[in-house]
């Protein structure tokens, strides 16, 4: 799934950010495909063909009259063997070449002869990026069906800050991945939360657990690439939100997680297109203590510490699930001992129809797990395997179950 397995020929051209288009080719490598550079002359100014052939291993291709390609066809040969073209960077001249149909390098004469889909990722300073010609050239790219993955904002290498600049390496992974994996929750609403809540004592102490929110990150970002549109609850994590997330609310507390929920699915309600998916992923707090001081609570003397009383929170996802309707509410358990039974308990306890429980109590914070997956009927066991792997063999358990009698 995604761009695993996938042969990808990577378009360098002539862009400052050319130098990133290394760092891409490990991250699409890393991702599982195998990457194949071309690069036009003007991208050969920037990076030399030597650095992309280190690291793919193949030979680099520039000029489409390269004797190495047996029958003189590279630009044929080339398009044939991808999955995917990528050009990364697009400069303004490459993708007004894209926009007119020009083959005038090997580069535009593979994109122009291919039969596998085509993205870019334009990078160019600000009043390039805004210029009309450029404008009017990337809506035609859209309208014949290319994908076009950014650009960003912020400083460029002209000095200047503004649009223009090429998405980071891993941001343009995750827009490639999402892009060619299938689309099973495509028009699906989604609501996540995910990572700890911190329940506050005082102003410098609270209570909170180690959650990491890696998990419901991972979740959030598989659900993007189904084709779902995804809304964020998180606690307080050190996450940056995955690509394609419609919006990310940060919340501290059980309480406020818990109204920013509602508020969501009750505007989405109103604006009748309402959640499909509620993703519980957060590890909540069940208690938080009774009373917060405004001020720091002093340590008197040694003999003297502090009583705390604790209160109930919201038990958010029984009440998302009580709602009428409800959206298809997925719950997660960190149980440490008799998994099942525990599981099956919850699965009951709060009207959910689905249960993922991590399996073994080691799970917060690392980047893989294993999980069981409960419904009324049956269990599933997804193997250890990374957090985005299994996010989306979970989004599949979903994707499979929305459309089922409940
Ligand atoms: C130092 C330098 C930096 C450049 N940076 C960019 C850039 O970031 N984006 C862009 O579209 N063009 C940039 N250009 C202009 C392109 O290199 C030029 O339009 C070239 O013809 C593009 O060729 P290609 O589209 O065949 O790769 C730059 C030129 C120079 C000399």
């Amino acid at each position: 799934m995604g761009v695993s397995g996938k042969r990808i020929v990577l378009g360098v051209t002539g862009g400052v950010a050319a130098y990133k288009a290394a760092v891409l080719t490990r991250e699409l490598q890393r991702a599982g495909a195998q990457v194949q550079v071309v690069m036009t002359e003007a991208g050969t100014r920037f990076v030399g063909p030597a650095t992309f052939q280190a690291l793919t291993g193949e030979p680099v291709f520039v000029d489409q009259w390269d004797a190495r390609i047996v029958n003189g066809m590279a630009h044929i040969e080339l398009s044939r063997a991808a999955d995917a073209i990528v050009i990364a960077p697009a400069s303004a001249d490459f993708i007004a070449s894209l926009a007119q149909g020009r083959a005038g390098d090997l580069l535009a004469t593979l994109c122009l002869a291919r039969e596998c889909p085509l993205a870019v990722a334009p990078a160019m300073n600000r009043q390039m990026w805004e210029n009309p010609a450029t404008q009017r050239n990337i809506q035609q790219l859209r309208n014949d069906g290319i994908e076009v993955v950014g650009p960003d904002s912020g400083d460029q290498a002209c000095g200047e800050t503004g649009m223009g600049r090429m998405l980071e390496p891993e941001a343009i992974v995750e827009a490639l991945a999402s892009w060619l994996s299938p689309k099973p929750l495509l028009g699906k609403r989604v609501l996540i939360t995910a990572g700890p809540t911190f329940e506050p004592i005082d102003p410098v102490r609270g209570i909170t657990n180690r959650s990491s929110g890696k998990m419901g990150f991972a979740l959030a970002g598989a659900c993007v690439q189904a084709g779902a549109e995804v809304t964020l609850v998180a606690g307080p994590v050190s996450l940056d939100t995955p690509w394609g997330v419609r919006q990310r609310i940060n919340v501290q507390t059980a309480q406020q997680m818990h109204d920013a929920v509602h508020r969501q699915l009750d505007a989405a309600a109103h604006a009748a297109h309402p959640h499909d998916v509620f993703i519980a992923v957060a590890a909540v707090a069940d208690w938080r203590p009774a009373s917060y001081s405004d001020a720091k609570i002093k340590k008197t003397d040694a003999q003297s510490v502090p009583q705390l009383q604790f209160t109930q929170n919201p038990d958010i996802l029984a009440s998302v699930a009580a709602r009428k309707p409800a959206p298809y509410c997925v719950g997660f358990a960190a149980e440490s001992d008799s998994l099942e039974r525990h599981g099956r308990d919850k699965l009951i306890r709060k009207g959910i129809p689905l249960l993922v429980a991590n399996i073994g109590h080691e799970t917060f914070g690392r980047d893989d797990n294993e999980l069981l997956v409960l419904d009324g009927s049956s269990q599933t066991r997804l193997a250890r395997a990374p957090k985005h792997e299994l996010a989306r063999e979970l989004v599949h358990e979903i994707a499979r179950r929305l459309d089922l009698p409940r």
